[in-house]
């Protein structure tokens, strides 16, 4: 039970409040066994199969996630995607720090599926003044797009207003867990995360991002 109980202690500490987390069946010892592509030097999610970039733009709320040092002490983290014109993705990442707005820019491109990572959903992001991701290929991988609170299959619209978003980087390093909506219930949050663990991603340094109170969205 190690997983879930340190899961738990950090979803507490993240929002200081109570939050019921119920029995699931996730093996507590080890992270699932989960298809991934290895390059060599590293690996890589599956991406979701329906993946489609103009659906995708716009605004998401980045309703969960990694404790990452980019967003530690971060509230209201969100991310506005846009095409550029030629082709790439403008990401405008914004959160609220100290009572101040946090704000970076930085390009997404899109990884041809001759590459062999999948046929959509795997992107490079960079942001200036920051060195090139360690592995050859994508760190942005769109594991699964869904709405409600998990329990519907594959295929939702992402454009759609209860749209979710399973993103994780090369190694399964990190996960974010992005909404459409700001503030979704914590159940779909919860049935999320536990689809995001049997997606591979490791939960226990998984946190809710606090998205209330926001003053710059
Ligand atoms: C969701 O959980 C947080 C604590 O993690 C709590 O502060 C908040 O009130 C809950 N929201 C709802 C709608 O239950
Ligand atoms: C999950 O992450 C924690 C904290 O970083 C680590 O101690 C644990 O070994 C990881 N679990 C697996 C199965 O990799
Ligand atoms: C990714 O994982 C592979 C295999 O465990 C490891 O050799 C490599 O150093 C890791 N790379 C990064 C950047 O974490
Ligand atoms: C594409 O355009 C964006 C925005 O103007 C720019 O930051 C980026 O460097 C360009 N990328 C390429 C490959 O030209
Ligand atoms: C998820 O939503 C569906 C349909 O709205 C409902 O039937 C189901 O009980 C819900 N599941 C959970 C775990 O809340």
């Amino acid at each position: 039970m190690a997983i879930q109980r340190v899961f738990l202690v950090a979803l507490l500490a993240a929002k200081g409040g109570t939050f019921a987390l119920r029995t699931h069946s996730t093996n507590p010892t080890q992270l699932p066994a989960v298809d991934a592509k290895y390059d060599g030097q590293c690996f890589y999610p599956q991406p979701a199969l329906d993946f489609d970039l103009d659906s995708y733009l716009g605004r998401w709320y980045q309703v969960a996630g990694t404790v990452a040092p980019f967003t530690a002490g971060c509230k209201c983290i969100r991310a506005d995607y846009s095409l550029n014109a030629n082709g790439t993705v403008d990401v405008l990442n914004g959160c609220e720090l100290g009572g101040q707005e946090v704000k970076i820019q930085g390009t997404a491109t899109a990884i041809p599926s001759s590459a062999g990572y999948g046929e959509g959903g795997v992107l490079r992001v960079q942001f200036p003044g920051q060195s090139a991701p360690e592995c050859p290929g994508p760190n942005y991988v769109v594991q699964y797009i869904g709405a409600g609170n998990g329990s519907e299959g594959c295929g939702a619209d992402a454009s759609g207003d209860g749209a979710f978003a399973i993103v994780q980087s090369s190694n399964f390093s990190t996960l974010f867990l992005l909404s459409r909506q700001q503030n979704p219930s914590n159940t779909s949050i919860e049935a999320w995360l536990q689809r995001a663990g049997r997606l591979g991603s490791n939960l226990t340094e998984v946190v809710l991002t606090d998205q209330t109170g926001c003053q710059f969205t």
